[in-house]
């Protein structure tokens, strides 16, 4: 079992929970837990039976168990699982079957007897599904019932694909899809159109009578769900929350899933910080601080004993001696994450006199130009999650290099490549051969039938992304010849069954080594809803481990920012360094992210917001303008936010 000291509850959580620093992590311990099962049921001559998982959290599970298979003789021969659900209707072959992914992350690479593999039949014809869901059920049944229960959580809350309605005894049924859901799936299939409306899928109850349940979810695009099916009421809203009634279903966690748990957010609710192991210091007390005045809606420096007092903070008026002390504290805090000279100031510029650059450490502030490398996950977070910074970096006349990791070659529809091969058909650039196959490859992609994913035309695709960098990064100042693209491999698979490996680490680690940059920009985007952000910066962090451990000089004087993307900005307490824009600023980032012409085609990695990536960029930064300026800091157009991350505690956190 999952060890018990991490599992103690605050008052606010209605389940077990288990806190891990990464999702690697978490992952090894839910294996080992399930390995002991299988292992002791094998040494009593007993089957296991197990409900299996799909979708991107189980991943790293399974390919644990199959390293214990190949590396620790775990054998699955004693083993029988049961898949919580199938797309309906579906062909079992299908790529993105979950029958096919069991395939790819499980049944293939250990001796489980295929026989005893089971999942919802995604191609019974319509009037038997009825028949054929009260045969899985009574399969379960027939087979002792289950063991060990896997599950993932949606950002619905289901479980399975138990949508917000489904009731408390539901059993195995067919259902349909939330369009959260489908849209969660989208990348999955290559379109919303394409996306299965319905599934077939264990019911509540189905996996309430397992013994056992753990609930796994990692990333910080989780948090809320997660806080709500914990610290929530138990109903069909939220189907997860239904483990709240089982007594032994446990919620395995990585830290941005628990990041929204009373517990993170606001532990001084729960009781006394040095009890829960806390302290007092510079960042709890800023967070208090922010906290409050967003709930008494006052500008910091407004705040008065009061307010602390009502708000159970009366420990920092007697640790700062009253209210305007305290508030002082949080306010130069939030003052000094603002420069408008994000890579230092040219000292040839500087007048005596001049304030320093805050957030900078005191060392590197004296570097001048600095090398910068700024990473982007996908050819267009540059600009969108930082275009102004990006902007002043190079107009202060640092040396800026861009990295652009993925291709992004799955996000650009048949259609955008349709205009670019009849553009050079009709142009007459082509001779008469190039024109007739061109003629023939246009017309296949016009006749609106997804065409199958040819090598060609993924190069294609990701050409059309390479050439709108470009053109966004000539909007912002930064030639050709400082751009890197590296076409991580990591990318090559579907979007929720991509891992990493170290063919990824070696090509991060030979762009720093050949840069050796002075400023590292990386994605710290953990509510990328595909994850690629995520195992981008996992890239990361491995590759500056390998020069940490071959001592390589460069990497004492390297800073490391996060930047937030799309989906969300950093939470103001765990701001850093804050960029003011102008609105001319804003203006030229616009200019920038339109260059990404094939992201106005299809809405596929929006999310729920379907507005376009300059509208959100725009809206996140203004709105983070306004929230200092309710802070009572002065009133910016606009601003882009970045978290520091040392290096090394780059490495130090599995966080990420
Ligand atoms: C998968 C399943 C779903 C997923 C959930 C989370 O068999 O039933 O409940 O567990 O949608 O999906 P990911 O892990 O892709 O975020």
């Amino acid at each position: 079992m999952i060890s018990t000291h991490l599992l103690a509850r605050s008052r606010y959580e209605q389940a077990a929970i288990a806190v891990f620093p990464g999702s690697l992590d978490a992952s090894r311990a839910v294996a080992a837990e399930i390995a002991s099962l299988i292992r002791q049921r094998q040494a009593e001559k007993r089957g296991v039976v197990l409900g299996l998982a799909t979708g991107s959290t189980p991943v790293s599970l399974y390919a644990e168990l199959v390293r214990l298979h190949r590396e620790e003789g775990l054998s699955f021969a004693n083993v029988t699982t049961f898949n919580l659900d199938e797309y309906y209707p579906l062909p079992p072959d299908h790529v993105q079957s979950y029958r096919s992914f069991m395939r790819r992350h499980l049944f293939d690479h250990v001796d489980l007897d295929p026989a005893r593999t089971h999942l919802p039949s995604g191609t019974v014809a319509k009037g038997e599904v009825d028949t054929h869901c009260a045969a899985y059920e009574a399969a379960i049944r027939a087979a002792g019932g289950i063991d060990f229960q896997i599950l993932g959580i949606g950002r619905t809350g289901h479980i399975g694909f138990n949508e917000p309605g489904s009731p408390r005894h539901s059993l195995t049924r067919l259902v349909t899809l939330d369009p959260l859901t489908r849209r969660d799936a989208a990348g999955d299939f290559g379109g919303i159109d394409a996306t299965p409306r319905h599934a077939l899928t264990m019911g509540v109850r189905s996996i309430l009578d397992a013994r056992r349940v753990v609930l796994m979810a990692w990333g910080q695009h989780k948090a809320e769900i997660v806080r709500t099916a914990i610290e929530g009421e138990v109903n069909a809203h939220v189907s997860a929350s239904f483990l709240q009634e089982h007594p032994a279903a446990l919620f395995v966690l990585d830290v941005a899933a628990a990041g929204a748990l009373t517990r993170n957010r606001t532990p001084w609710l729960i009781g006394s910080l040095e009890e829960q192991g806390l302290a007092w210091d510079e960042r709890m007390t800023r967070r208090a601080i922010l906290w409050l005045s967003q709930l008494r809606q006052k500008p910091i420096l407004k705040l008065t004993d009061d307010d602390y007092n009502e708000a159970g903070l009366q420990d920092l008026l007697r640790i700062h001696g009253s209210a305007y002390e305290t508030n002082l504290v949080g306010f130069y805090q939030m003052q000094h994450t603002i420069t408008g000279w994000p890579g230092g100031r040219n000292p040839q510029k500087s007048k005596p006199g001049d304030p320093p650059v805050r957030p900078l450490r005191a060392s590197s502030a004296e570097v001048f130009p600095k090398r910068v490398l700024l990473l982007s996950p996908h050819p267009d977070d540059d600009v969108i999650s930082m275009g102004g910074t990006l902007c002043r970096l190079v107009d202060q006349g640092h040396e800026v290099h861009i990295a652009y990791e993925v291709s992004g070659a799955g996000a650009v529809s048949d259609e955008a490549v349709w205009r670019l091969l009849a553009f050079v058909r009709d142009s007459g650039l082509a001779d008469s051969a190039q024109t007739a196959r061109l003629q023939s490859l246009a017309a296949g992609l016009s006749e609106g039938a997804p065409l199958a994913e040819t090598a060609d035309l993924l190069r294609w695709k990701g050409l059309m992304r390479r050439h709108e960098a470009i053109s966004a990064a000539r909007v912002c100042g930064v030639p050709e010849k400082q751009l890197h693209f590296l076409d991580l491999p990591l990318y090559s698979a579907a979007p929720r069954s991509r891992s990493y490996g170290p063919t990824d680490v070696r090509i991060m680690g030979g762009v720093l080594a050949q840069l050796q940059p002075h400023l590292i920009y990386a994605a710290g985007d953990l509510d990328d809803p595909h994850g690629t952000h995520r195992l981008c910066l996992h890239v990361l962090r491995d590759a500056l481990a390998e020069a940490s451990t071959a001592q390589a000089p460069w990497l004492a004087a390297s800073e490391l920012w996060l930047y937030r993307g799309a989906w969300a900005d950093w939470p103001l307490d765990e701001i850093d360094l804050a960029v003011p824009l102008s609105p001319q600023e804003v203006l030229r980032r616009r200019r920038a992210i339109f260059r990404h012409e094939t992201q106005k085609d299809q809405a596929l990695f929006l999310g729920e917001d379907r507005r376009e990536f300059w509208q959100r960029t725009e809206d996140r930064s203004r709105r983070l303008a306004q929230a200092y300026n309710a802070l009572g800091l002065a009133e910016y157009e606009a601003i882009e936010a970045f978290k520091r991350y040392a290096p090394e505690d780059l490495l130090k956190s599995a966080a990420f």
